[in-house]
């Protein structure tokens, strides 16, 4: 994303003086400029106008970058962190984006009814193993025809890669940006067959872009 682009999303979260908190503002211009993980989702995503549930949305910015990416789908996000979704519904409605729906939800209890394209961004590790395994059946069932489930994960294969992004996650907690500590982290060989047997075809490609992480991106569709 350009600096333009990035800059433009991220004003929608800065404070409204300037002595208050820049925090959002920050996380939200880093993230955009630095990690390809929105450019990857967004073409993934493009030619569908369902729905997109964002499971584990954190602030939205997945939102923002539909908006500026043309994409006009409505967009239901949901995460356990209710300071990051009264920050996220605030952003969306003082960037005036339309269709927007955010509220706090535990994945780890509940899962939201929902037709359409699912998004599930760097929030799986933060689950049990056995609690991801059924939340990926769960949102299979939400795909219909030409519906798109966009998954981006630090894959656990043993890499020096999946040692930094482990240290990362545990950073993010320690440092108290992540509330909670990463719980478990997938393999491709565990994810990819699951996903298959609930009759969904699977693409995973790594998604570096300049960062040190495992970050691979996968995109799921109906057979
Ligand atoms: C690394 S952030 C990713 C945020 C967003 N998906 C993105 O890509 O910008 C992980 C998010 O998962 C959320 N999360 C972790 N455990 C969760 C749970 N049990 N239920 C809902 N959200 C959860 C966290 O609050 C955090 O916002």
């Amino acid at each position: 994303m350009t600096a333009d682009e990035a800059r433009a999303i991220a004003g929608a979260f800065a404070p409204t003086r300037p002595w208050k908190n820049w925090n959002d503002y920050c996380y939200a211009l880093l993230k955009l400029r630095s990690d390809p993980l929105y450019p990857g989702v967004l073409a993934a995503l493009r030619g569908s106008t369902s729905p997109v549930l964002d499971l584990g949305c954190g602030l939205g910015l997945l939102a923002h970058a539909l908006r500026q990416d043309g994409q006009a789908m409505a967009y239901y996000g949901v995460d356990n962190d209710a300071a990051k979704i009264r920050s996220g519904r605030h952003a969306a409605g003082r960037a005036g984006l339309a269709d927007m729906c955010f509220e706090q939800v535990d994945l780890a209890t509940t899962l939201p009814r929902h037709q359409g394209s699912v998004a599930i961004l760097d929030v799986l590790q933060y689950l049990q193993a056995e609690a991801q395994l059924a939340l990926l059946q769960n949102t299979a069932a939400m795909l219909g025809d030409g519906d798109r489930l966009v998954i981006r994960m630090t894959v656990a294969d043993g890499s020096r890669r999946s040692v930094v992004s482990r240290i990362g996650d545990r950073a993010a907690n320690v440092v108290g940006w992540m509330r909670f500590r990463p719980r478990h982290y997938l393999g491709l060989d565990a994810i990819s067959p699951h996903l298959q047997q609930c009759g969904l075809t699977v693409t995973a490609t790594p998604l570096y872009g300049n960062t040190p992480f495992n970050n691979w991106l996968l995109v799921a569709q109906r057979d």
